[in-house]
């Protein structure tokens, strides 16, 4: 089934500027979607529009099978929505936050309280639980905004850079409930962000935008195959003869494109000839960042 589905999907600010142009894509349950992209490309527009926000200027969309222009209310029910301004109160308590929204969602005290303690312990604010609010730092706050994302168990979750403020700690362990949420629960997760190295650790699907345009779609294995038709080795060697093309990147790690696997010996023969003395020899996949790089300077659309 698919949670979420744009067909031409439109948006022109009422200033004139094109935030979207006709962009089509689905995402079935389960998934998390990185929806990644520079600056400007149109991914904030695009939860806004997915979540009622705001509306379409052309196109149809349906998330769970609803309007989002329509049926924003019931659509309310069924996700969670973690933005950059995410309303919570000062005064209250980290577990009196949670609690206060697990009941606007219509769940009672007691079961609030406990999936909030619950979801405390997974994002490690559990020492901050009685903690007024006031004094979270800015990570610990965007951590609880998360949490109130999730208290009412969500099917799908929007989620605008949920971890660009955290260290790498906290980071880790909202990668891992997210993990954990999309395989035990079959949670759809559409994540925006510019983390790539963390969105190549969970994400199974991406879409790639630029400037309102979806330059590409499809899983890394697929946007690979269409972005690079070679393979990547690391070498690394105390010396790397100029005959050979590659890119130093650091004092003795060179990087190199190779067509086929078979030109590995030869390279290396070459370099010991030549009176280098290697010490590593890695082939590596492309990764999501060299993917979302070449895709955007090449321009060219894969969708
Ligand atoms: N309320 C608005 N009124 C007019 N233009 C807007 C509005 N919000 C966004 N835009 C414009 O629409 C385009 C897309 O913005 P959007 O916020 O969707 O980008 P984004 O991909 O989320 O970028 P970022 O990575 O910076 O968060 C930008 O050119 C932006 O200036
Ligand atoms: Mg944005």
């Amino acid at each position: 089934m698919n949670v979420i589905e744009i067909e031409q999907l439109e948006k022109t600010y009422p200033e004139g500027k094109k935030a979207l142009d006709t962009i089509s894509l689905v995402v079935p349950q389960g998934t998390i979607f990185g929806f990644l992209g520079p600056n400007g490309a149109g991914k904030t527009t695009t939860i806004k529009l997915l979540t009622g926000i705001l509306n379409p200027t052309g196109g149809e969309m349906s998330v769970l099978n609803l309007n989002p222009a329509k049926e924003a209310e019931k659509l309310h029910q069924l996700t969670g929505v973690l933005t950059e301004h995410a309303g919570m109160y000062d005064h209250l308590t980290g577990i009196d936050n949670l609690s206060f929204f697990g009941q606007l969602f219509g769940m009672s005290k007691s079961d609030s309280e406990a999936k909030g303690m619950q979801l405390l312990e997974k994002l490690g604010l559990s020492d901050a639980a009685q903690v007024k609010l006031k004094s979270y730092s800015t990570g610990m706050r965007q951590r609880l905004s998360l949490a109130r994302t999730l208290i009412h168990s969500p099917k799908l979750l929007f989620l605008d850079e949920p971890t660009s403020g955290l260290d790498p700690e906290s980071t880790k362990s909202v990668n891992e409930l997210l993990l954990e949420l999309s395989k035990e629960e079959g949670t759809t997760i559409f994540l925006c962000t510019h983390q790539l190295r963390y969105a190549q650790e969970i994400c199974n699907e991406y879409g790639l935008m630029d400037n309102g345009k979806l330059l590409a779609l499809g899983s890394l294995e697929q946007l690979r195959k269409r972005t690079f038709n070679s393979y990547k080795l690391t070498i690394e060697t105390d010396f790397m003869p100029q005959t050979i093309d590659s890119k130093q990147i650091s004092e003795d790690t060179y990087e190199l494109s190779l067509q086929e696997k078979s030109e590995i010996p030869v390279l290396v023969k070459e370099i010991v000839q030549q009176g280098g003395n290697i010490s590593q020899v890695t082939p590596t996949d492309y990764s999501l960042e060299d993917i979302y790089f070449a895709l955007l300077e090449g321009g060219e659309t894969y969708v």
